[in-house]
């Protein structure tokens, strides 16, 4: 075949290799939860959680009803502050502050320019008893 009558073919793409996964400890943590118990009147709903939230990673948290996740997320943005018999205890640290410590804004942690719309939190359910009935994630 003769040079001037053969096709132009673009450079073939090469697949870039994908970054390796981070180890925990390089990772970033958004949200950390540090002896977190939340309660309703006398009731425990969630008692002495440690988490870590790290950026870019899905968390999800599943259980049975009634285990306390949902109550868990309010935690994080302090809807739970809405409710008048709940009593939250420990520490929530976003990007390294406490949200519960003095001085902090509750209406910062909820809403368009709080933090609860930058870290996506969705939940979603499952109306069975036989499995965990729902899963809720944070990512
Ligand atoms: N506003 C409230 N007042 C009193 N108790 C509550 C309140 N909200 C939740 N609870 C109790 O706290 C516990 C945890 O409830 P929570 O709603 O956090 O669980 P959940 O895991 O999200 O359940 P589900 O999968 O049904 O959504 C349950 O025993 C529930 O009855
Ligand atoms: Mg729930």
């Amino acid at each position: 075949m003769e040079a001037d009558t053969m096709n132009v073919v673009a450079p073939i793409e090469i697949a870039q290799p994908r970054e390796a996964p981070r180890s925990a400890s390089d990772r970033e943590i958004v949200f950390e939860t540090r002896g977190l118990t939340v309660s309703y009147g006398k009731a425990p709903a969630v008692s002495d959680v440690d988490l870590s939230i790290y950026r870019n990673l899905v968390t999800a948290i599943i259980g049975p009803s009634g285990c306390g996740k949902s109550t868990f997320l309010r935690s994080l943005n302090r809807m739970n502050d809405l409710v008048p018999s709940a009593k939250v205890e420990g520490e929530v640290l976003y990007h390294g502050q406490n949200i519960y410590g003095d001085g902090v804004d509750p209406s910062r942690c909820a809403g368009e320019s709080g933090w609860s719309s930058r870290s996506r939190i969705r939940s979603r359910s499952r109306s069975t008893t036989t499995s965990p009935g729902a899963c809720e994630f944070l990512g």
